[in-house]
C-alpha cells in the first residue's frame, strides 16, 4: 500500500502532539511537587473541637527551629486565633478546621487559600521571610456575615515575637488578716528556655521572682500575700513578666460576708 507522503507528515505530526500531550499532563500532574489538597486526614468532630488536642486551644506552636504549626478555628464570623502572630523566616503549617458550615482561609495576596470544611482539617504551609501584614478572608459564602469575617496574621520581626502567656488566678476579696494568693502561670511556647522574672506588685508591695521556664513547658507559682500588710480596702494588682501584664483588684475587707439577705448594701457585681 502506499501512503502518500502528507499523510505520512501529518500522522507523524499528530502522534508527536499525542505524546507531548500526555507528556504535558504528566509533568504538571507529578513532575513540579504540586501536592493536592489530601483526604487522608483524619476526620474531626466538628462539635468536640473543645476536646480535641489540636484545636481546644487554637493557638502559634514552635515545632522545629524556624518552624511553626498553627491550629485554626474558623466559625461564623470569626477566626480563632485572631490575629495570627508568626515570626519572620519562618516556615508555618495552617490547620484549619470549621466548628459549623463551609468557610475558607484565604491569605490576600498570596497563594495560601483553602476551603474549610466542618469535619475536616485542611492543612497548608507557607513560607515568611520578612515582616508583613496579611489580611484573611473567607471565600465561601458561609451566611448573613460573611462579607464581614476576617482575620489578620502578622508576621513580625523575630525580635518582638514570643509565644509566652502568662495567665493570673487571684483572690477577689479576703479577709483582713488571711493570706490572699496569686496563682501565676507562665507558659512558653517556643523550644528555647525563657528566662525571666515574674513581677507581682499589689498595693504598694512588689513580690519578684526569677525563673527559668523550660521550652514548650508551662510554669506555675503562687504569690501569698498577707493581707494585713496590706491594710483594708481596694488593692490594684499587676502581674509583669517581660511585656505580658495581667491586672486585677484585691479587696481587703473587714468581714466576709457571705449572708443572702438584702441589707440595702452594696451590690458587687
Ligand atoms: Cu465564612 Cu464566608
Amino acid at each position: 500500500m502506499k501512503i502518500h507522503t502528507y499523510e505520512k507528515l501529518w500522522l507523524v505530526a499528530a502522534m508527536v502532539l499525542i505524546v507531548g500531550i500526555i507528556a504535558t499532563i504528566t509533568y504538571g500532574t507529578v513532575g513540579l511537587g504540586i501536592a493536592m489538597v489530601d483526604d487522608q486526614e483524619d476526620t474531626i468532630s466538628p462539635n468536640d473541637l473543645g476536646e480535641d488536642e489540636r484545636f481546644s486551644d487554637p493557638r502559634v506552636e514552635q515545632v522545629g527551629e524556624n518552624e511553626y504549626e498553627a491550629y485554626v478555628i474558623a466559625q461564623t464570623f470569626t477566626y480563632q486565633p485572631n490575629p495570627i502572630e508568626v515570626p519572620e523566616n519562618s516556615e508555618v503549617t495552617f490547620y484549619v478546621t470549621s466548628r459549623d458550615v463551609i468557610h475558607s482561609f484565604s491569605l490576600v495576596g498570596t497563594n495560601v487559600n483553602t476551603m474549610v470544611v466542618p469535619g475536616e482539617v485542611a492543612s497548608i504551609t507557607a513560607e515568611f521571610d520578612e515582616p508583613a501584614e496579611y489580611g484573611v478572608v473567607c471565600n465561601e459564602y458561609c451566611g448573613s456575615g460573611h462579607h464581614d469575617m476576617e482575620g489578620m496574621v502578622y508576621v513580625l520581626p523575630e525580635d518582638e515575637f514570643d509565644l509566652t502567656e502568662l495567665s493570673v488566678t487571684a483572690d477577689e476579696e479576703v479577709e483582713l488578716g488571711d493570706d490572699a494568693t496569686f496563682e501565676v502561670t507562665v507558659d512558653n511556647g517556643q523550644l528555647d528556655d525563657l528566662e525571666t522574672t515574674i513581677e507581682l506588685e499589689v498595693g504598694d508591695e512588689t513580690f519578684e521572682e526569677d525563673v527559668t521556664v523550660p521550652g514548650d513547658d508551662t510554669y506555675e507559682t503562687t504569690f501569698t500575700v498577707d493581707s494585713a500588710e496590706l491594710g483594708e480596702d481596694d488593692h490594684d494588682w499587676t502581674v509583669t513578666v517581660d511585656d505580658h501584664t495581667e491586672q486585677g483588684t484585691l479587696s481587703v475587707v473587714e468581714d466576709l460576708e457571705d449572708d443572702e439577705d438584702d441589707d440595702g448594701g452594696d451590690d458587687d457585681e
